[in-house]
C-alpha cells in the first residue's frame, strides 16, 4: 500500500484510509460483525488510518472501533471528531459545540467509548461560530499536552480558519468533501494545505456511493439513509448527476478498473497531499478499494476527467440547506 505523510508530523498513513461512518448509520443497516470482517480486510490490505466520529451512531461506530483496536492498538493510525451535538430523544436534531468545556468533555467521553488513552487524530467537526477557532484550537491544544491526542485536525473550514488554527497549533489535517462530483477544495484549500504542509483527507470519495455506478434512476434508500434527502440524490439532479457516472464507467472499463477505483486514484494522481478515505462496510469492497492505490492516471486521463465532472455540469447541492449552513466555504 502506497503511503502519504500525515502533515508535518513525520509519520505517514496508508494513502487510503477507511471510513466507517457508514458502519453505525446514514447509508442502511449495518452489521456489526460483517463491519469487523470489512476492518479486518482493510488492514490485511496494508490499510491502517480509521476514521471514525463521536456522532456516528450517537457513540456506537467509536464503540464498534473499539472493539476492533484490541490487540490491534498501535498498527493503527485512530481518527475521531467531536463538536456535533446530537439529541438521541431527537437524533435529526443537532448544533454545533466548540466551546472549550465541551471540547474537553467530548474527547474523555471519545477515549471511553474506543477504549484508548490517546486519539492519535483529533478534528473539530464543524466550526462552531460563536466560539473563536483561537479558542477551540487553543482547547484541543491542552488535550495534546494532557497526551490525550496527538494530532489536531478541522472539518470542513475554510482556508482561512485553517491559517488562524494553524497560528495556535499545528494543524496536521484538514478533512473536507472531496471527489470527482464535489470540488470546492480545489479553489484555495489544496493549495493552502500543500503549502502549510496540512494534509487533505478527502471524505464521501465515492459519492457516497453514486460514483460507483451502485446507485440507480429509481433508487428507493431505506428509511433514514441520508441520501434520501440529498439533494444530488433527488429528481432531475439524480437524473442529470447519472450521465455524468455513465462516462466514468465508460472510462473505468477502457482503463480495466471499477468506477470506485478510478474515482479513488482521480483523487491520488491530482494532488500529492491527498488521502481519500472511501466508507464501506462490506470487506470486498474494501479489498477493491485498496486496489485503488495501484492505479496511475496520467495527464491527459485526470484532464478528461476533470473535464467529465466539471462542476457547472454537476446537480445540487452536497447537503440539504440545514447542512450547507454549517460549512465554510473551501
Ligand atoms: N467530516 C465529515 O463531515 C464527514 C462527512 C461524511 C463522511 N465522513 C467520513 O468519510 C467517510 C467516507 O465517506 P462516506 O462513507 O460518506 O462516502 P463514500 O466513501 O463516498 O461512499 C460510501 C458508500 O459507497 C459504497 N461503496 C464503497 N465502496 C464501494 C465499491 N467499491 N463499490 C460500490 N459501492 C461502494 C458504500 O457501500 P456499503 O456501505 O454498502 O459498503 C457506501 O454506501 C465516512 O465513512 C466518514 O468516516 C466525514
Amino acid at each position: 500500500m502506497l503511503r502519504r505523510p500525515l502533515g508535518n508530523t513525520g509519520t505517514t498513513v496508508s494513502a487510503i484510509g477507511l471510513g466507517c461512518m457508514g458502519m453505525s448509520e446514514f447509508y442502511g443497516p449495518g452489521n456489526d460483525e460483517q463491519s469487523l470482517e470489512t476492518l479486518a480486510a482493510a488492514v490485511d490490505q496494508g490499510i491502517d488510518f480509521l476514521d471514525t466520529a463521536d456522532m456516528y451512531g450517537l457513540g456506537r461506530n467509536e464503540e464498534l472501533l473499539g472493539r476492533f483496536l484490541k490487540g490491534r492498538r498501535e498498527r493503527i493510525v485512530l481518527a475521531t471528531k467531536f463538536g456535533i451535538v446530537r439529541n438521541p430523544d431527537d437524533p435529526a436534531a443537532r448544533r454545533i459545540d466548540n466551546s472549550p468545556q465541551y471540547v474537553r468533555q467530548a474527547c474523555d467521553a471519545s477515549l471511553r467509548r474506543l477504549g484508548i488513552e490517546t486519539i492519535d487524530l483529533y478534528y473539530a467537526h464543524r466550526r462552531d461560530p460563536s466560539v473563536p477557532i483561537e479558542d477551540a484550537v487553543g482547547a484541543m491544544s491542552e488535550l495534546v499536552r494532557a497526551g490525550k491526542v496527538r494530532y489536531l485536525g478541522l472539518s470542513e473550514v475554510a482556508p482561512e480558519t485553517l491559517r488562524r488554527a494553524h497560528g495556535v497549533h499545528p494543524i496536521t489535517a484538514i478533512q473536507t468533501e472531496y471527489s470527482l462530483w464535489s470540488r470546492d477544495p480545489e479553489r484555495q484549500m489544496l493549495a493552502t494545505c500543500r503549502e502549510l504542509g496540512v494534509t487533505f483527507v478527502a471524505y464521501s470519495p465515492l459519492g457516497r456511493a453514486f460514483l460507483t455506478g451502485a446507485v440507480g434512476s429509481d433508487e428507493s434508500f431505506a428509511p433514514g439513509d441520508f441520501r434520501r434527502t440529498n439533494p444530488r440524490f433527488q429528481g432531475d439532479a439524480l437524473r442529470t448527476n447519472l450521465r455524468l457516472v455513465q462516462g466514468l464507467a465508460e472510462f473505468a472499463a477502457k482503463r480495466g478498473a471499477t468506477s470506485a477505483q478510478i474515482a479513488l486514484a482521480w483523487l491520488l494522481s491530482k494532488h500529492p497531499n491527498v488521502v481519500p478515505i472511501p466508507g464501506t462496510k462490506r470487506p470486498r469492497y474494501a479489498v477493491e478499494n485498496a486496489a485503488a492505490a495501484q492505479i496511475e492516471l496520467d495527464s491527459g486521463e485526470i484532464a478528461a476527467l476533470d473535464e467529465l465532472f466539471d462542476p457547472s455540469a454537476v446537480a445540487g447541492d452536497r447537503y440539504a440547506p440545514a447542512g450547507m449552513a454549517n460549512l465554510e466555504s473551501a
